[in-house]
């Protein structure tokens, strides 16, 4: 048998840099930024708006690489994988809610949600049970531009828990929400991380929203100020 070599993490992130631009105009974001997620862990992140928390969810959900640091997945460090190996290690173990949502503007609401099913080889059949617990059946005819954002918002959602993905990193899923539609959401983000023991980071800027989670962090000045594990 293996030996567990992940110490219950899932997901680490350890003296993550970032820095946008050149010159005078760099801008350095992450300074040192460390994070530990435990395995079947719900945690919000929240700090004000610039702080950097997309940037380091991008980093943690291996859509771009640290200037320095490592993100380390299973105890696993993406360091020196490729495009090609991160990119498969995305689409086996992660689920993105980004925070413009990136729907695909030409295919339909279920096509948008088949598609994510069928590109890593499973059942599309899915996809009505999973317009329907998101609210959104009544669009599934519809490109993204002729939904309302908080549809295309459910909708984002809806693709991203599709493949019941280990790791579900969701940047302000419930932005664009009523107050209704964000405890639904939230509802089912809790039972995606009760009963499949679905690991969720989530970015909020809503202290009620970040009470769904298990553990709350707060991003300053590049880095987790209360990272205590
Ligand atoms: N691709 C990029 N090129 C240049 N600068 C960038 C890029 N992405 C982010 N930044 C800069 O990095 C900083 C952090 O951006 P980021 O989107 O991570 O903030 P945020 O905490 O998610 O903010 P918000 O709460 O408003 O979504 C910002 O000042 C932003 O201008
Ligand atoms: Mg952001």
């Amino acid at each position: 048998m293996m030996i567990n070599s992940n110490n219950g993490y899932i997901l680490e992130a350890e003296g993550l840099h970032k820095s946008f631009g050149g010159g005078s105009a760099t801008e350095h974001v992450l300074r040192g930024l460390d994070l530990r997620v435990g395995a079947g862990e719900f945690l919000a992140v929240m700090g004000p708006s610039g702080c950097g928390k997309s940037t380091l969810l991008h980093l943690l959900g291996l859509m771009s690489g640290p200037d320095e640091g490592s993100v380390i997945i299973d105890g696993r460090d993406t360091t020196g994988l490729g495009e090609r190996g991160r990119a498969e290690l995305r689409r086996r173990k992660i689920g993105f809610v980004f925070q413009r949502f990136n729907l695909i503007s030409v295919l339909s609401g279920y096509d948008n949600i088949a598609l994510s099913l069928r590109i890593r080889g499973l059942d599309s059949g899915r996809t009505d049970e999973l317009l329907r617990a998101m609210g959104v059946e009544d669009v599934a005819g519809k490109k993204p531009s002729q939904m309302s954002i908080g549809q295309q918002q459910r909708l984002a959602v809806a693709r991203a828990i599709a493949h019941k993905p280990d790791i579900l990193l969701a940047d302000e899923p419930t932005g664009s929400l009523d107050s209704e539609n964000a405890e639904n959401l939230l509802e089912l983000l809790s039972k995606a991380n009760r009963q499949d023991g679905q690991t969720i980071v989530m970015i909020t800027h809503s202290p009620m929203v970040a009470g769904a989670a298990g553990r709350i962090v707060h991003m300053k000045d590049g880095r987790i100020t209360n990272e205590n594990h």
